[in-house]
């Protein structure tokens, strides 16, 4: 089951999206940081166990980014990914924003979602906000894709 996030939840997300930023696939995010960001959070939950996680956050008029994506390990290749994306998506048409983008090393995935990869200077500046925090900012090689959600 899909649904926002509580604040129960935020715990289990910092460990879910942490695991991922240990193996270098996801920038870390403190627990500070996700409570602060909570309400952008959709989890989704088996059991009482949130087993995925995404939030999308506003950058500007018409434009949000789709991040912390993640999967439990052991609940990957079920559709999970997709449906949280597909969810993601959804909500951003919601508020009004047009495009959603991802800034990713897992192109097949967000290409399978309807993502096309685009030029990262097509993204506002803002965008590179979080780059002080991350380790490779200096060599960066995430790859921006976009979905139109008109
Ligand atoms: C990327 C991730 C969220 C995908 O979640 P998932 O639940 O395993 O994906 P799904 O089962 O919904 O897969 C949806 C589609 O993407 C494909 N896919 C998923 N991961 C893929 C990968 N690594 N490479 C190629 N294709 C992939 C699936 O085959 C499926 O294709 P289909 O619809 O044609 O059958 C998950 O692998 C993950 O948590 N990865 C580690 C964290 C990460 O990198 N997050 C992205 C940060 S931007």
């Amino acid at each position: 089951m899909i649904r926002a996030a509580t604040s129960d939840d935020a715990q289990a997300i910092c460990d879910l999206v942490n695991y991922y930023a240990e193996r270098g696939r996801m920038l870390h995010r403190s627990l500070e940081s996700i409570y602060e960001s909570l309400r952008d959070f959709l989890v989704c939950k088996e059991q009482e166990r949130v087993v995925g996680c995404v939030a999308v956050s506003i950058c500007w008029k018409d434009l949000g980014e789709v991040r912390s994506l993640a999967v439990a390990p052991d609940c990957q290749g079920k559709g999970i990914g997709r449906k949280l994306v597909e969810q993601a998506a959804e909500v951003a048409r919601q508020i009004g924003l047009r495009r959603i983008f991802a800034l990713t090393y897992e192109t097949k995935f967000f290409a399978s979602a309807g993502f096309r990869v685009v030029d990262r200077e097509a993204l506002p500046t803002k965008v590179w906000r979080d780059c002080i925090y991350c380790p490779r900012a200096d060599a960066c090689d995430e790859i921006a894709m976009i979905l139109d959600l008109t």
